[in-house]
Order: C-alpha cells, then sequence, then structure tokens
C-alpha cells in the first residue's frame, strides 16, 4: 500500500521558537535552522511596531500591501504565520492574486472594502461580500481573489496567513506580463481572442 501524505500548511516546529539572527557569534542549529540561542531572546524579538503608519497608495493601482514576515520580524521564524497591512485609496483595488502556500483571513479596520475570490474548475462560482470596519473575510489557500475599495475615503485592511512564505502571484502580471511573454498562440486560444487583444493587454506590463 502506498499512502501519500499531504500537508496543508507549513510543518509544527520542534522547538518553542526560532527568531531569526544574523550574528554567527550567537545562533545555535536547530531543527535544520539558524536560531538565535533561546536564552538571550528577548521581548523585542517578539514585538513589531509601526503598524498604525499609512503606507503611500499612489500607484496605478491605488493600493499597497506591506506584508511582514520572519525577514523582518525576527520571531515569526518557523511559527507558520505571516501578516500584511494592505492600504487603499479610494477607488484603489488589490488586484485579483493568488497565495499558492496560505489561507489568508482579511480583517477591515477603515473604509468599505467590496472583497471576493473564484471556487476553481468547474464551477468557477464568484464569492463577494461588502465588507465594513470590524469585518472579516476568509480567502482559502490558492484561490483567486482581489479587494476593491468603494468607499469615499481611503481603507485600511489587515491580513493573517497560515504559512510563514504565502507568495502572491497577481494573475495579470503573471499571465500577461510574464519574462518573456506567453506566446501569442497560447494567450489568443486561452481567451479565445484576436492576437491585437492579447498585443493590447501585453502592452499595459
Ligand atoms: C539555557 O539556559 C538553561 C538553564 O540555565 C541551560 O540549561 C541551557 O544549557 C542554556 N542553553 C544554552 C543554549 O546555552
Ligand atoms: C507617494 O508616492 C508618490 C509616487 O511615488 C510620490 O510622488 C509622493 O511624493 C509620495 N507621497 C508621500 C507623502 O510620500
Ligand atoms: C460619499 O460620497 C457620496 C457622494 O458624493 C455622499 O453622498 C456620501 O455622503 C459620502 N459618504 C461619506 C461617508 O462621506
Amino acid at each position: 500500500m502506498i499512502v501519500f501524505l499531504v500537508f496543508a500548511s507549513d510543518p509544527d516546529p520542534l522547538q518553542d521558537f526560532c527568531v531569526v539572527v544574523d550574528d554567527s557569534r550567537i545562533r545555535v542549529f536547530v531543527n535544520e535552522k539558524f536560531c538565535k540561542d533561546p536564552n538571550l531572546t528577548t521581548a523585542d524579538d517578539f514585538y513589531f511596531t509601526g503598524l498604525n503608519i499609512p503606507r503611500n497608495t499612489s500607484n496605478p493601482i491605488g493600493s499597497v500591501a506591506t506584508l511582514i514576515t520572519a525577514d523582518i520580524y525576527p520571531g515569526l521564524n518557523t511559527l507558520g504565520i505571516a501578516f500584511a497591512r494592505i492600504d487603499f485609496a479610494p477607488n484603489g483595488l488589490n488586484p485579483p492574486h493568488t497565495h499558492p502556500r496560505a489561507s489568508e483571513i482579511l480583517i477591515v479596520l477603515e473604509g468599505t472594502l467590496y472583497a471576493g475570490f473564484v471556487t476553481s474548475n468547474p464551477n468557477n462560482r464568484l464569492i463577494t461580500k461588502v465588507l465594513y470596519p470590524g469585518d472579516a473575510f476568509v480567502f482559502p489557500i490558492g484561490l483567486i481573489h482581489f479587494q476593491l475599495n468603494i468607499g469615499n475615503t481611503s481603507a485600511v485592511a489587515f491580513a493573517t496567513f497560515s504559512s510563514q512564505n504565502p507568495g502572491r502571484i497577481n494573475i495579470a502580471n503573471a499571465v500577461v506580463g510574464s519574462t518573456p511573454p506567453l506566446s501569442i498562440d497560447v494567450l489568443t486560444k486561452a481567451f479565445q481572442v484576436d492576437k491585437d487583444v492579447i498585443l493590447d493587454l501585453q502592452a499595459q506590463f
């Protein structure tokens, strides 16, 4: 009998924590990771600040997602979690994208967001909700999702991820903005449109 094990989350750590450390003199090797000596960890290793600061949303899509991982928050390392602050200008969009390795819970702090995701084939059902401050919405792992600010004011949301490294694939960038570009033959057949439509889309990236 052959048994396949599939893990839907990051592996569980074998120690309390593994605070990332740059200083080679004080690191120890635990569970295949370089960690700070646990006896030398301080409260600051588990602390992060500045999440109240609005980010600059002056860009073509009017939104910015600030991902916070163990790279800038050492105490998160090996815990299987990460989070983000997402700022939206009025009418700003967090464009359709997927996280290949994480489910996401989005919590709205300020503003009004139209959020949704699309189920996998064959149904491709669109599931959406208008979210207000205090509301949460979950985006299941791997599914294409988005948020649009439909309020008059800027909006702020926080997102938590079930992986230390959720990954992000923006659908438009990946399909019509790849380097080198996907061939016209592939894209005209996939979208069932003329070559000119594809060239126009590719020209945007
Ligand atoms: C951490 O402290 C404990 C208790 O004092 C000690 O037993 C242990 O060896 C120390 N660990 C390291 C890596 O120094
Ligand atoms: C926001 O970003 C835009 C474009 O990069 C820049 O022109 C503008 O000065 C920035 N605003 C602030 C307040 O930093
Ligand atoms: C949003 O804008 C509309 C139209 O200008 C206005 O009627 C409404 O009062 C505004 N809402 C808020 C919360 O400012």
